[in-house]
């Protein structure tokens, strides 16, 4: 075998790899280097999430003619000059990586200026080849465009997501620069539409506001620490606001943004017992550390880091944060300030159920209706439609207790295994008829009616997601169209990343019976809900958010999920949103729809949903 040292194209194309993983690592590296340059004014151009092109504009100190031709060199880089300053990076960049790669994979053209020369330079390359140099007049600074990324890797090419994917991606890093700097204007353009323009800020929380708006900056409380090893600033959700949506939680050391599943987990340490589970509140906390500590050069995208002493820092990060929601006694009495106090216990899965039992009671709309349907006898309870064979004794246990009487709708545990037994509820009504006072609302939650071998209860919120869900795969699966209630509309910031998931999936979701559209960069309108929704603002609100994880859950846009799996997500979401039950008459109607169902006894998660207390449990209380 013979040595050789591969052609500088092919060694460039191998570094792109790394560096340039999608179109928005173009964006970070261009947008990297033009706050490096010391711009103040920043432009993105983006076309076709940028397949197309990517072109940014910046203000900055610009490059000689020379330089333009040697920035697309190999470690080509006029930030570090010896291995001591390997270890003082307050940059971005360090390595002469970037542009080598981005030419490697792209055409790229860079005019550039200096403030002190008179003309400018234009320089093209492709294919990790110079295509040609000439004098232009340009404004100072630089202009990279680069065109028809990954044109001569096909193979990295096809790997691209959906538009919408990519171009997230951007937003994503577009956001994370100027969160660092909210003293430079930033603005993004796609396909020739404004998508942010952000004018240099007076602080941070501004710059928050203007790019995440006042439902994220309005939420905030500040943190500040400072010990001889890290200093530690920015901003933490408040508790109370935290939403599971994800994607507002930011760390940034020394000025970058870094990724830290480690440092995540001393936050959400932090929140402990003071949020539900499943729900990751937002934080903003910008870490300053000396350089000597920390190794930024462990990943090509130069996001993730390396600390010296990483528990120290995971200390520091949990204390302050804690001691912040302290502060401000989000956490009632639970006492921060206490020296060496023992760990909290922690109240583990059943806390959100926990604090469900102490919520208050949302308020309702008397007047909206969500099952009401046409019925020939108002107020009747009809279980004619329900008589046939007689119900065989439950043998397993059910959640009043595991007699031998224990469940009530019959051995069959699983959903999967289930087999449609309408027939037999018949008979665990004693009236065919059922006067709507004999029904009772239990805090919204349960409905309890009585049968004849004693009392059943429904669990509201599961009777509505088996609904749900068969009208929803219905939907889906036969391109059918769930029925829809128009609402005053409500109107809801989600910011412009989220606002592309809705255009992603709009036939979809209309034909789920969500009427939502966009309005303007960063906002939804929510003109229509599927029956059964609430129409409360709040609950609209909270709906969006759950739509949202709903359909980034997977990877993909909804279409590509399967129709069961989008349909028990989305049933899933109805059932948490729906509409405060109110009247007997609603209840005796969900009950109806439920039995109507292709399952009353199971939530296609396989979750009990109706139960039933026996005499002989009654019996046993007494
Ligand atoms: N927008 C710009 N304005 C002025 N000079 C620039 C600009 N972009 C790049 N340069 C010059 O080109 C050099 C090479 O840029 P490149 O991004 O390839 O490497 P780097 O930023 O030094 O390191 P890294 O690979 O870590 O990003 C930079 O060091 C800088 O001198
Ligand atoms: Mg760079």
């Amino acid at each position: 075998m013979e040595l050789k040292i591969l052609p500088g194209n092919i060694s460039n194309m191998i570094a792109a790899g790394e560096v340039v993983l999608r179109p928005s690592s173009v964006v970070k590296e261009l947008v990297e280097n033009a706050v490096d340059a010391g711009a103040t004014d920043i432009k993105v151009i983006i076309t076709d999430s940028g397949r197309t092109l990517i072109q940014v504009i910046d203000n900055g100190c610009g490059m000689s003619p020379d330089d333009a031709v040697l920035c697309f060199e190999r470690h080509a880089t006029s930030k570090i000059s010896s291995a001591d300053d390997l270890q003082d990076i307050m940059t971005f960049g360090f390595r002469g990586e970037a542009l080598p790669s981005i030419a490697a994979v792209a055409d790229v053209t860079l005019r550039t200026r200096r403030e002190e020369d008179e003309v400018g330079c234009e320089v093209e390359f492709a294919d990790s080849r110079q295509l040609s140099a000439k004098q232009v007049s340009t404004p100072k600074g630089s202009n990279f465009a680069v065109r028809d990324l990954f044109y001569n890797t096909p193979a990295r090419r096809k790997f691209l997501k959906s538009d919408n994917v990519e171009f997230r991606h951007i937003i994503e890093e577009f956001t994370r620069i100027a969160l660092t700097r909210p003293d430079i204007g930033f603005s993004l353009t796609h396909n020739n539409r404004d998508i942010y323009v952000l004018r240099p800020a007076k602080s941070l929380k501004f710059r928050i506001l203007d790019l995440l708006g006042s439902n994220v900056a309005g939420d905030l409380v500040d943190v500040s620490a400072e010990t001889s090893y890290v200093k530690i600033e920015g901003f933490a959700g408040r508790p109370d606001t935290a939403k599971k949506t994800l994607g507002n939680q930011f760390f940034f050391v020394n000025g970058r943004y870094i990724r830290s599943p480690y440092l995540h987990k001393a936050v959400m340490k932090a929140y402990e017992q003071l949020i539900p589970e499943g729900v990751t509140p937002s934080y903003f906390l910008y870490l300053t550390i000396d350089p000597h500590c920390i190794d930024v050069n462990i990943s090509p995208t130069k996001n993730e880091i390396k600390f010296e002493d990483e528990s120290v820092i995971f200390q520091t990060v949990f204390a302050s944060v804690r001691q912040v929601l302290g502060k401000n006694s989000f956490a009632g009495d639970i006492d921060f300030d206490r020296e060496g106090a023992p760990e909290m216990p922690v109240l583990g899965k059943n806390f959100s159920e926990f604090r469900q039992g102490l919520a208050p009671q949302t308020d309702f709309d008397p007047n909206y209706n969500p099952f009401d349907r046409p019925r020939d006898t108002q107020g009747a309870f009809d279980f004619s439609d329900y008589s046939g064979a007689s119900a065989s004794p439950a043998s397993h246990g059910g959640p009043f207790g595991t007699g031998a009487q224990g469940g009530a709708f019959g051995s069959q545990g699983g959903y999967s295994k289930y087999v449609d037994k309408r027939e037999d509820y018949g008979k665990l009504f004693e009236q065919k008829t059922l006067p709507s006072t004999q029904i009772l609302i239990l805090q919204g939650r349960y409905i309890m009616a009585p049968a004849k071998s004693g009392v059943m209860i429904l669990n509201v919120q599961r009777a509505r997601e088996r609904i749900f869900y068969d009208r929803f795969l219905e939907a889906v699966s036969k391109n059918g169209h769930v029925s829809q209630v128009s609402l005053f509309p409500v109107q809801v910031q989600v910011g412009a990343a989220n606002r592309t998931i809705f255009d992603d999936n709009e036939e979809l979701l209309k034909s789920l019976g969500f009427d939502i559209s966009a309005f303007g960069n960063d906002t939804v309108v929510v003109n229509g809900v599927p029956e059964g929704f609430s129409s409360e603002e709040s609950k609209v609100q909270a709906m969006l958010a759950d739509i949202l994880i709903a359909l980034t859950d997977s990877q993909n846009s909804l279409p590509d999920m399967l129709a069961a799996a989008t349909a028990q997500k989305m049933a899933a979401v109805g059932a948490k949103c729906g509409s405060v039950l109110t009247s007997p008459i609603e209840a005796q109607n969900l009950i109806d729809a439920v039995f109507a169902s292709s399952n009353p006894e199971f939530t296609p998660s396989g979750k009990r949903i109706t139960a039933i207390a026996s005499f002989d449990q009654i019996d046993k209380l007494f």
